[in-house]
């Protein structure tokens, strides 16, 4: 069978604004970049070894679920659909799907470029039935339909629980967005991390080869490599921890002496201990994500969790 190529299109947005956003962040209080940021090559290959990680359970325990349900699933979609990845990384978790749903084309949304290509273009190579589409996109802006194939009903799947890395308010913007671009037939297959023991979820931010902390340093680092920062790497400590009140990990970046981190020619002063704010993760319980879901105008038609409730799958379907 002859490999189609894949289809490309490119909405990413220019390193201006990644300097615009550094800028903003590192000038209010308290001091944070947004995690979309982490996302360069660099750290895109960084995530997939945090996913492989014995600590972070996430991506194990949501394979596990997704490859013990492919047929369920499948049967929910039902076939010839247009399967759309949001985040769509190294599109690894997909291939648990695609023999069991057999969709017409599938289309990889992702803000790292290559990154993007390369695991479309393997994809493509592993399934020569599949018409792979693939568009680089900030899932952050508002989504337009018009990078979207036509004339398919559309099947999204966001997994990994990225949900959570938006503010609870703003995950219900975006799930609401998403309805509408799916379409009324359309369906959405998420996975959401759920609350937990909070060590069990220190451990995952925190491992011990040190793979989150250079995924949380690397951004220091694609300041430097990008806008060409004055900042030593070393001077800063990662650190993440489990909020209760707000039910969520935050990562910060913490400055290990008083220093000047200087971007633009402009000096930004930290004094020892001061941070910037990276990432926040929201852990829901299996009805909290519900009532989420529903606020954003989906009807949760299924739900899956693993056999110790560490991780949820739910097929959400746009309600009527
Ligand atoms: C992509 N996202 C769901 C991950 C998370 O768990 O919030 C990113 C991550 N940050 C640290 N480790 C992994």
């Amino acid at each position: 069978m002859r490999i189609q190529p894949v289809l490309f299109r490119d909405e990413a947005p220019e390193v201006s604004s990644f300097r615009d956003e550094v800028l903003r962040g590192l000038s209010v209080r308290p001091r944070r970049i947004a995690p979309k940021f982490f996302y360069d090559r660099r750290g895109s290959e960084l995530f997939e070894a945090i996913c492989r990680l014995p600590e972070y359970y996430l991506a194990r325990v949501e394979t596990g679920i997704l490859g013990t349900r492919a047929r369920e699933i499948a049967e929910l979609a039902g076939a010839g659909c247009l399967l759309i990845e949001l985040g769509s990384g190294a599109s690894r978790k997909v291939r648990l799907l695609l023999d069991a749903m057999r969709p017409e084309a599938y289309l990889a949304v992702d803000l790292s470029r290559e990154f993007l290509l390369e695991a479309t273009r393997r994809l493509a190579q592993d399934y020569p039935w599949l018409e792979v589409h693939a568009a680089c996109a900030d899932l952050c802006r508002p989504l337009t339909p018009s990078f979207l194939p036509r004339g398919r009903r559309r099947i999204g799947f966001y997994p990994g629980s990225s949900i959570g890395n938006f503010e609870p308010r703003e995950a219900r913007v975006f799930l609401d967005s998403l309805r509408r671009l799916l379409g009324p037939d359309g369906a959405l297959l998420i996975g959401v991390d759920l609350k937990k023991d909070a060590a069990v979820l220190h451990a995952a931010y925190n491992d011990a080869a040190g793979v989150t902390a250079a995924f949380n340093l690397n951004l220091l680092a694609r300041m430097r490599r990008e806008l060409r920062a004055g900042v030593e790497i070393a001077s800063f400590a990662h650190h993440a921890f489990y909020n209760d009140s707000a039910g969520r990990i935050e990562m910060h970046l913490v400055s290990r002496r008083m220093q000047c981190l200087r971007v633009d020619g402009v000096c930004f002063q930290f004094a020892a201990g001061e941070g910037i704010h990276t990432e926040n993760s929201y852990k829901y319980t299996v009805g909290e994500f519900h009532a989420l879901a529903e606020a954003a105008g989906w009807a949760v038609e299924r739900t899956w969790t693993d056999p110790a409730a560490m991780f949820s799958v739910h097929f959400l379907r746009a309600a009527a």
